[in-house]
């Protein structure tokens, strides 16, 4: 089982990982009892036992159309219905084309909620490059890119994926910092401190909704009610918001100036730029967990559940030691439980 020190500024994720660890052994010792059970009520499986190999080549034709709707969102080709262990194909099925666009939309549509109009896409537009290129999973988040839109008159409207020593991921492209720069009143990008937590760690936060006449300054939020979430806990907005640029003026006169507060105390160190401070969250466990988490969710429509404790730690370890967001997908989707259920 992946065995590491979790950060200390993550204590509910360890609480998560000792909770599986404890429940798992349980869930061990009861299936055999009730596989007893069974047997005794039903007997055993014979009638089943004759048709064993017909059962066998419906099982992987079913495996295959399980690997081909989830990979790549179609149906199985001749080739792969015809195999008799398609999870065999897996790493070729990941390699596709259609497997980048399949993730990246749906990547996409985890992180902000839906597509925009394609000309605002970043996350989309370089996860499609870093899945396509097969480059680590981390430089969506701190790869040295720019994402920018094509002309207004080229057609179709797209965005562009380039190098650029100054790029950190999607975080500094035009089109996202306008879409999360929010309205605080200072112009401290609140919005898009959550979104560089929420997309790195998978942290979730219902944003208070206060009430009519609450003072919602900077002064106001380190009110009791406020406090909590923008400056005592580990993901203290407001204190991330100071390492973003600031946004000043809106619409048409809408810009971002350097950040003035200096370095920041967080993740249990001291954070000086956006690029330190992701880099950080990126090198997390928690990054993997969230990410194995979305990998989870593309393959089975859901959450990781705790009997599959070692399918999502070989999937954390593949991140881990491979780097690549198609080692992690292969982790899970090579699995024999993926196609037994
Ligand atoms: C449960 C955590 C939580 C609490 C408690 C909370 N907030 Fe927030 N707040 C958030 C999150 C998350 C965001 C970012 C939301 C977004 O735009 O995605 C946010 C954003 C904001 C913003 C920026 C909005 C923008 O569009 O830029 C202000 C201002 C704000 N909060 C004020 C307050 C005040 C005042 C209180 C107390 C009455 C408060 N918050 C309590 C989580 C919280």
């Amino acid at each position: 089982m992946f065995k590491r020190s979790l950060p200390p500024w993550l204590p509910s994720r360890r609480d998560d990982r000792s909770l599986r660890a404890i429940r798992l052994p349980l869930l061990a010792l009861a299936i055999p009892a009730l596989v007893g059970t069974a047997t005794l009520l039903f007997g055993t499986h014979g009638a089943r036992a004759e048709g064993g190999e017909a059962d066998t080549a419906e099982q992987a034709e079913r495996c295959a159309i399980r690997l081909a709707i989830a990979l790549q969102g179609k149906s199985a080709d001749s080739t792969l219905l015809a195999s008799g262990d398609p999870q065999t194909e897996v790493d070729a099925l990941i390699a596709s084309p259609e497997f980048a666009e399949r993730y990246a939309r749906f990547i996409n549509a985890e992180f902000n909620g839906g597509p925009a109009d394609a000309r605002e896409d970043p996350v989309y537009y370089l996860a499609k490059h870093v899945l396509s290129k097969n480059k680590p999973w981390s430089e969506l988040f701190v790869g040295a890119y720019a994402v920018t839109a094509t002309a207004p008159g080229v057609a179709p409207p797209a965005m562009e994926v380039k190098a650029d020593a100054n790029g950190l991921g999607y975080f500094r492209s035009a089109a996202w910092m306008k879409r999360y720069a929010g309205n605080e009143d200072q112009g401290y990008m609140l919005s898009g401190a959550f979104r560089i937590l929420s997309n790195t760690t998978g942290l979730e936060l219902d944003a208070s909704v206060g009430n009519p006449g609450d003072d919602r300054s900077a002064t106001g939020r380190k009110g009791s009610a406020c406090k909590g979430c923008h400056f005592d806990a580990w993901y203290a907005l407001d204190k991330f918001a100071r390492l973003l640029p600031k946004k000043k003026g809106q619409g048409d006169t809408l810009a971002f100036l350097p950040p003035t507060d200096g370095p920041q105390k967080l993740l249990g160190t001291t954070l000086a730029t956006d690029k330190d401070l992701v880099t950080s969250l990126v090198d997390s466990d928690a990054w993997r967990f969230s990410q194995c988490r979305s990998v989870f969710k593309f393959l089975y429509g859901r959450r990781e559940n705790q009997c599959e404790a070692n399918v999502f730690d070989a999937c954390v370890e593949s991140l881990s030691s491979k780097k690549t967001l198609a080692s992690a997908v292969a982790a899970v989707a090579k699995d024999p439980s993926f196609c037994v259920k």
